[in-house]
């Protein structure tokens, strides 16, 4: 099949990354596979390869993906080389070509160390296609990380064994698998050599991450966590996304006593009702959630709790809706997501009973972000008067203004300071979305 058109290798690439921040990962290290091969960024007005790193978890993020293909391909300055990476490549493969016509190349998740081949193959002329999922680790078929800014993500586990009913995960990013000991280590190491303050450990499942340290001592993440705190250079250690029955002791403990560990949790629990949870197949309930919450609490507690929330779930009613509500309520959340219920292809929901109108979903989602939202702003409130560390990520609107993070990832605007430094701050004022943060002094005076 095919275009028969060959063409002059792409010189210039731009990616684009939609979803988690596993694609955010891939997108980075897609373009440092690019650059070594003496590709350049370049804008996606102008970019001779424009690749669209995608997202499959719910309809409307796998659907907008086509709608961006027809306006890259009509872009001004004429058709780029297309490329499609990412949970949708996965999902679909071929047929992602097939359904339009304007893309060159289809790469899945755990194949795009095969970037520069596929490329080749498209400026030939051939369609090139890669969803293979194949044993041995992309990783090590990379080149070097090198940092982007303070602030670094670290993939270190992908995929999910869990099979939650609503969910596309286990097949796009396939089963659990953890990345060695010794390739995280390096890999940290390489990312604070080139600036990084911070490293946040990333995995679809990151709590369920185990490995063999240099002892030959079995870890699990907690172990990890106390290896890279003793980095010199690394200030702060965060990780996402973890699931509840993966909490171990010694990850709960080590909110307690590792320092640069900071004090946020990503723990979703999904909904509120114990039949929901069991239809979703969560694999815990309402009350060993809240319990590891408390525990949570009970070692740091100032902690900063998010989570993912479904409303409309298949059979849900209106009196387990409200249990979702009392549960947001006994947590108090600092952020959360939430998301209408989407049917995937190949899921056991999508063919469930009972599924839930549009209507009430929307009227569902409403009420809960407009509580969710009541309680960030309450969160943020709360900590107006506290003195902390912000790390400096980049400048903010305003001339000498800058943006920056606080322990409980709450974004600060501050005045001055480089990008990189850790600016100890009084938090002034706070909003919804944002806080400002003033040098301590000119609170006392
Ligand atoms: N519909 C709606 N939300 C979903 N999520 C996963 N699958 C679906 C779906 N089919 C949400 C879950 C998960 C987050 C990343 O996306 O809340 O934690
Ligand atoms: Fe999806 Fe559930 Fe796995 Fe999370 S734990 S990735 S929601 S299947």
């Amino acid at each position: 099949m095919g275009r028969m058109m060959t063409r002059p290798l792409p010189k210039s690439f731009h990616v684009k990354s939609f979803g988690c921040q596993m694609n955010v990962y891939d997108g980075a290290r897609m373009a440092e596979l690019m650059e070594a091969q003496g590709m350049r960024e370049a804008s996606a007005d102008t970019a001779e390869l424009v690749l669209l790193n995608t997202c499959h978890i719910r309809e409307k993020a796998a659907e907008k993906v086509y709608s961006d293909i027809g306006r890259i391909a009509r872009r001004d300055g004429g058709k780029p080389m297309i490329a499609v990476a990412g949970c949708v490549a996965q999902a679909e493969g071929a047929e992602v070509a097939r359904r339009a016509r304007a893309v060159d190349l289809v790469v899945g998740p755990q194949a795009y160390h095969n970037l520069p081949a596929l490329i080749a193959d498209a400026a030939a002329g051939r369609i090139a296609v890669d969803t293979d999922m194949p044993a041995a680790s992309k990783f090590d078929a990379l080149p070097g990380r090198r940092a982007r800014g303070p602030s670094a993500f670290l993939t270190v586990q992908e995929g999910c064994d869990k099979f939650c009913t609503y969910c596309v995960v286990p097949y796009t990013r396939g089963a659990e698998v953890s990345r060695p000991w010794g390739a995280i280590v390096d890999e940290a190491k390489a990312l604070i050599d080139g600036g990084a303050r911070e490293v946040t450990l990333l995995g679809q499942n990151v709590n369920a991450w185990t490995g063999t340290d240099a002892q030959g001592r079995v870890q699990g993440l907690d172990g990890l966590i106390r290896v890279l705190a003793e980095m010199p250079g690394l200030a702060r250690i965060r990780y996402t996304t973890s699931h509840p029955n993966d909490m171990a002791d010694g990850l709960i403990a080590a909110h307690g006593d590792v320092e640069k560990l900071m004090p946020f949790l990503h723990l979703p629990v999904q909904a509120g009702s114990d039949r929901i949870l069991k239809a979703m197949n969560r694999q815990h309930d309402v009350a060993s959630y809240l319990r590891l919450i408390e525990r949570v609490r009970a070692v740091r507690p100032d902690i900063a709790i998010s989570g993912d929330y479904i409303v409309g779930f298949p059979g849900e009613t209106d009196a387990e809706f409200e249990e979702t509500l009392a549960v947001v309520r006994a947590i108090g959340h600092a952020q959360a997501f939430s998301f209408k219920y989407s049917p995937r292809a190949g899921t056991p929901a999508a063919t469930m009973e009972d599924q839930v109108p549009a209507e009430v979903m929307d009227e569902r989602l409403q009420r809960l972000q407009a509580l969710l939202g009541e309680q960030q702003l309450a969160f943020n409130a709360n900590t107006v008067g506290r003195t902390c560390d912000v790390l400096i990520e980049r400048d903010g609107k305003l001339p000498g203004q800058r943006l920056g993070k606080s322990p409980w990832l709450q974004s600060v605007l501050i005045d001055g300071g480089a990008i990189g430094d850790l600016a100890t701050v009084t938090i002034a004022s706070a909003g919804p979305q944002s806080l400002i943060g003033v040098a301590p002094a000119r609170v006392a005076a």
